[in-house]
């Protein structure tokens, strides 16, 4: 049973970032378009289907299975727990601000550069390197 759950635990992480990387990819598209255009409307579209159908129930799914991860395998004094629980809390901060950002785009007020989106782009990235690392080594 842990074997399977840490299996559709995997599915769910490799689905959320995926969304967590693209998605801001689409701002820095985003902000070249003019607001009120073709473009801008279709990127909208995009923006809100990927937050709606794969970012957020992933997020959901990964948190559940992790959390059922947790308690079944007896992790919670564990050291890399913490690192890892801690990064995968900044992940889900950053998952709430590009909800924002979905939001602002979806209202015509993206208050951010492309090149603020271009450098967020990084965090995800970061973020999700530090927490395999933990998780899979293990260090203390
Ligand atoms: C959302 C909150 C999360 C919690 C509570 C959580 C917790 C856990 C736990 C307890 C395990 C089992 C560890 C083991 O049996 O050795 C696990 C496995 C794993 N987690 Fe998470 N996790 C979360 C999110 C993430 C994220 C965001 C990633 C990647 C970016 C990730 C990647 C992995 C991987 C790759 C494994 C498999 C490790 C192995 O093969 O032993 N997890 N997670």
């Amino acid at each position: 049973m842990y074997e399977w759950a840490k299996a559709f635990h995997v599915i769910a992480v490799i689905s959320w970032m995926a969304g967590m990387l693209y998605l801001p990819r689409l701002f820095v598209y985003h902000c070249a378009a003019e607001a009120g255009s073709v473009q801008s409307e279709t990127f909208k579209v995009m923006e809100w289907r990927l937050l709606k159908y794969i970012i957020n129930p992933a997020m959901t799914f990964s948190w559940l299975l992790g959390a059922w991860l947790v308690w079944e395998g007896g992790w919670l004094s564990s050291g890399w727990f913490h690192a890892k629980l801690a990064l995968v809390l900044a992940m889900s901060g950053v998952h709430g601000f590009f909800v924002g950002r979905v939001r602002d785009f979806g209202a015509d007020k993206n208050r951010y550069s492309a090149r603020f989106y271009r450098i967020i782009n990084e965090v995800p990235t970061v973020l999700m390197i530090g927490i395999v690392i933990f998780v899979i080594v293990k260090p203390f």
